[in-house]
């Protein structure tokens, strides 16, 4: 038999209730509606309720997309969630919705890419299908980044928002994922990092407990050249013309990110999916709640050619091609 391709049967997210506007983190920091929106793009995120955890907005994107494509969680084979907020540091999210779901018994496991996981989670599941050991599988990305933030400074308070987003793959003759393309570079660390853990210790050597801290500036110089790289590789891997691409599906750090890629791309922003100025950036759920906006509002159809990217601290940063 020809190997399998993993098909997206359905997708689904959840977004928490709570909306933080730019106008609502302008009365606390010293910002604005004007400079976050100039800058990034976003006019406001959501933020997870008290007690509401990544596993479960997760749990809620999973229902969704199971929902979608029309499967029971007990015909999943494989549970793969990309994370950087887990609920707990064990069991891992995966395992928890996984007993939610009511999948028992299938494999599940956390991925941390930060805000790359999803497409770590994709090219993992995508492998197992290609390979013939999981007929279906589901893909998550859930994050609740807010829990993270030191909301006292305005460099990073501002970009992040909690959210998620999920898809059902399917093994099938027809494709599906085109291929996935996955890279690291630990060097980078200091540019975007979280310093504290269980093994480094719960407080750094300033005494800070969790935060995120981030060199924008930098980080945003090798994002969009590295994004560049990974999309002309991912073209070349599969002997395409960018002309090609019906719909760029990125991760949705900052606009000016995104449209420096469309634009390398010859894309037009009409064949962007773009959630940033409503979503913020919600790391490892960015890039599936994306899609499935994309294909829930009908833009995206059956049989388009989707471009998925991502790029995140690590740094972690790929690239999926699939038919959708
Ligand atoms: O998803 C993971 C990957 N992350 C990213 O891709 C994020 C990449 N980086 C970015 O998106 C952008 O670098 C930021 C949006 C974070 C920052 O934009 P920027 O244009 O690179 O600004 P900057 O960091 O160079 O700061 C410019 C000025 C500074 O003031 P001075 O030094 O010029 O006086 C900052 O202090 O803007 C100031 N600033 C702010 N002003 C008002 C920084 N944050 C704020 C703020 N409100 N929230």
């Amino acid at each position: 038999m020809a190997t399998p391709f993993a098909r997206i049967l359905g997708t689904g997210s959840y977004l928490p209730e709570k909306v933080l506007t730019n106008h609502d983190l302008a009365a606390r920091v010293d910002t604005s509606d004007a400079w976050i929106r100039e800058r990034t793009g976003i006019a406001q995120r959501h933020v997870a309720a008290e007690g509401e955890t990544t596993g479960d907005l997760a749990f809620e994107a999973a229902t969704r997309a199971l929902e979608a494509a029309g499967v029971r969680a007990s015909d999943l084979d494989l549970i793969v969630l990309g994370t950087t907020t887990p609920d707990l540091i064990f069991p891992s999210t995966a395992c928890l919705l996984q007993h939610r779901l009511g999948a028992n018994g299938c494999a599940a496991f956390d991925v941390n890419a930060a805000c790359s996981g999803f497409i770590y989670g994709l090219g993992i599941a995508n492998q197992f299908i290609r390979a013939g050991s999981v007929r279906t599988a589901l893909v998550v990305g859930a994050e609740t980044l807010t829990r993270m933030l030191d909301w006292d400074d305005r460099s990073t308070c501002v970009l992040f928002g909690d959210g998620a987003g999920a898809v059902v793959l399917r093994a099938d003759t027809e494709p599906g994922v085109l291929s996935t393309h996955m890279h690291a570079d630990g060097g980078y660390k200091e540019l975007l990092y979280n310093p504290v853990g269980v093994s480094a210790g719960f407080r750094d050597e300033k005494n800070h407990g969790v935060r995120v801290l981030m060199a924008g500036n930098e980080v945003f110089k090798v994002a969009v050249k590295t994004l560049d790289a990974v999309v002309e590789e991912t073209l070349q891997a599969n002997r395409l013309e960018k002309s090609a691409i019906d719909w760029l599906i990125p991760h949705q750090a900052n606009l000016r990110i995104i449209s420096a890629t469309a634009k390398r791309l010859g894309l037009p922003m009409e064949r962007v999916v773009v959630t940033v100025d409503r979503h913020g950036n919600t790391s490892a759920a960015s890039v599936p709640l994306a899609l499935d906006e994309g294909i829930r509002s009908g833009k995206v159809q059956r049989g388009e050619l989707l471009l998925l990217e991502a790029f995140g601290g690590g740094f972690t940063w790929g690239s999926a091609l699939l038919r959708y």
